[in-house]
C-alpha cells in the first residue's frame, strides 16, 4: 500500500452524508442535552457524518521522512495555518517568528491594521532576519546590515555601489499570504491560495464563540517524541479515556461522545470536524450507574472542590451546570446568546480545522496547535494556548511562550492546574505510539468507524493535498 494510494474514496471526492451505524449503549449526547435547563446554541444540536470509507491508514504516514517531505511540499506549503494571535503583535513593529519544517516566516505588524508574513531570510546571503519574536523598528539583517522597512520595502544596503548589477526592484522582501479570523493570524505560503474565508468554509458559522474578544492568558510550547499527526489525533477522540484516564469515568460520557464531520465545499476547501464529550454524566463503560451525588462529588473533587448536594429530582449535570453558570456570571463577552447554556458551561467541545488547529468551544479557554519539529517525522511541537475573557475595556497583553523540552513535564506549568496531569497521561503514551509504529509488522493503522471518524477526515484531506500535482492551479 503506497502512502498516496488509498482505495475507496478518491482525493477530492465529495463524500456522502451518512449514518455510520452502531453507537455506544446508553443515552446519546443529544438525548442528554435535551434534558438541560439552558439549551445550547443551535450549532450544537446538529449531527453530521460522512462516508469516508474504512481503509487502514498507512503506517509510513507517521514514520517516513519521504512522506514528511511530500507533506511539506504538497500540503504545508499550500494550506492556511495558524501562526500567531493578532494580540501577539499589538504595536506597529512587533514581530513573531513562525517556523515549520524548513520554512520560517517573519510576521510583522507593518501598519496598525496590517500584518504581513515575510519569508524570514535576507535577500543578500540568506541569513534568517530574526530568530525570535519581539519589537523591531526596522528589519535589519545581523550579518551585513541590509535593512528593510516594516512593509518589506528595501531601506538601505551598505556599500550600495557594489550591488549595481542587481535588479533593485527585486530587493523587497517576498511575502506569504496572511489573514485573520477569530483573533488568530493564519499564513499560507501559496501565492495562488484561495482566501482564508473560502478555506474555512462553514466552520466560522458553527464556531459561535467570539475568541477575538479574548486574550491569550497562557501559551506553552512542548516538544514531543511522536509524529505531529499521531499527537494531534490523540486529542481527537474520547475512545482513549477508558484506558488512559480511567479516573474520570465516573463523570464523563466518553463512549457516548458525539462526533461530527462536516464536508468542505470543493477541492482545496477542507472539511472540518468536532466532538462533544459530555460532563456530569457517568461513562457507559462503568457497567453500573453511580448516584447523581457520587457523579457530582467525583467531578468536583477533580477540581479540588467540596461536594454539593443534588436536590431531589435534579441531576449532577444540571447542578454542575448551574454552579458553573454562577462562576461565569456576568456572562463572558465571548459567549453568544442571552444565557450560558449547560453544554457550553461544562462539556468538552473540541473543534478541528485542517491541518493542525484545535480550538475548544464553550467557556473552555483551551486551544491546541501541532507542527512537525523541523524535518523530523518522529517528533513534533505541540502548543497549548489559553484564551480568556477579561473584565473592563483594557485587553491584557498576550502571555509569553513557556517552552517545555522533550523531558519536561506539563506539571512544571503551574497555570495548567489539574489539566497538567491529564496532559501527562495523554502525552505519556505518545513516544510509545511512535516506537510501536516503527516496530509494527502491520502496514496500516485501523480506525473505529464512528469514534475515530475525525481522524479519518484528516487523512481524507491529506489525500487531496498530496495527490494534487504541484503545478495544478484551482
Ligand atoms: S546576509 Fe543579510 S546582509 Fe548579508
Ligand atoms: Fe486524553
Amino acid at each position: 500500500m503506497a502512502v498516496t494510494d488509498r482505495p475507496g474514496i478518491r482525493p477530492g471526492d465529495t463524500p456522502t452524508p451518512t449514518d455510520l451505524g452502531p453507537r455506544s449503549q446508553g443515552p446519546s449526547a443529544q438525548e442528554i442535552i435535551a434534558g438541560d435547563r439552558v439549551p445550547p446554541p443551535s450549532t450544537l444540536l446538529i449531527e453530521s457524518q460522512l462516508d469516508l470509507g474504512t481503509d487502514d491508514i498507512p503506517v509510513e504516514r507517521y514514520t517516513s521522512r519521504a512522506f514528511h517531505d511530500l507533506e511539506v511540499d504538497r500540503m504545508w506549503k499550500r494550506v492556511w495555518q495558524v501562526a500567531a494571535r493578532e494580540d501577539d503583535l499589538p504595536r506597529v513593529g512587533d514581530t513573531v517568528v513562525y517556523d515549520l519544517a524548513d520554512m520560517s516566516f517573519l510576521l510583522v505588524r507593518s501598519a496598525p491594521d496590517t500584518i504581513r508574513a515575510f519569508y524570514n531570510a535576507c535577500l543578500h546571503r540568506g541569513t534568517q532576519l530574526r530568530d525570535r519574536s519581539g519589537y523591531a523598528p526596522e528589519l535589519r539583517c545581523p550579518f551585513h546590515g541590509w535593512t528593510w522597512n516594516l512593509d518589506g520595502t528595501i531601506k538601505s544596503v551598505p556599500c550600495h555601489w557594489d550591488f549595481a548589477h542587481l535588479d533593485q526592484a527585486g530587493f523587497n522582501l517576498p511575502e506569504a499570504k496572511a489573514a485573520t479570523w477569530g483573533g488568530w493570524v493564519f499564513v499560507n505560503p501559496d501565492p495562488d491560495a484561495i482566501s482564508l474565508s473560502d478555506y474555512l468554509g462553514s466552520f466560522p458559522e458553527h464556531f459561535v464563540w467570539d475568541t477575538a474578544r479574548r486574550y491569550k492568558s497562557l501559551h506553552v510550547s512542548k516538544l514531543l517524541r511522536v509524529n505531529w499527526k499521531a499527537c494531534l489525533e490523540a486529542f481527537m477522540e474520547s475512545y482513549h479515556v477508558i484506558a488512559t484516564h480511567p479516573q474520570i469515568l465516573t463523570y464523563l460520557g466518553d463512549a457516548n461522545t458525539q462526533y461530527d464531520v462536516f464536508p468542505g465545499t470543493g477541492p482545496g476547501r477542507p472539511g472540518w470536524n468536532r466532538m462533544n464529550t459530555l460532563s456530569g454524566v457517568s461513562s457507559p463503560h462503568l457497567g453500573y450507574t453511580p448516584s447523581e451525588e457520587d457523579i457530582l462529588a467525583a467531578q468536583l473533587a477533580s477540581y479540588g472542590q467540596d461536594p454539593i448536594p443534588v436536590p431531589p429530582g435534579e441531576t449532577a449535570r444540571r447542578v454542575l451546570a448551574e454552579a458553573t453558570r454562577q462562576v461565569y456570571t456576568p456572562k463572558p463577552a465571548s459567549i453568544p446568546g442571552d444565557e450560558l447554556s449547560d453544554s457550553e458551561a461544562i462539556d468538552n467541545i473540541l473543534y478541528y480545522v485542517f491541518p493542525n488547529f484545535q480550538p475548544w468551544g464553550g467557556v473552555s479557554p483551551i486551544n491546541y496547535r501541532f507542527r512537525p519539529n523541523g524535518n523530523d517525522p518522529d517528533s513534533c511541537v505541540m502548543d497549548v494556548m489559553f484564551l480568556s475573557d477579561y473584565a473592563g475595556d483594557d485587553k491584557p497583553p498576550s502571555a509569553k511562550v513557556t517552552q517545555l523540552g522533550f523531558d519536561d513535564d506539563w506539571t512544571e506549568v503551574e497555570a495548567l492546574g489539574t489539566l497538567a496531569m491529564v496532559f501527562n497521561q495523554d502525552t505519556g503514551n505518545l513516544p510509545r505510539v511512535q516506537r510501536g509504529l516503527h516496530a509494527t509488522r502491520k502496514r496500516g493503522v485501523s480506525l473505529g468507524r464512528y469514534q475515530e471518524s475525525r481522524i479519518r477526515q484528516i487523512h481524507h484531506e491529506l489525500d487531496y493535498w498530496i495527490n494534487r500535482p504541484p503545478a495544478e492551479k484551482e
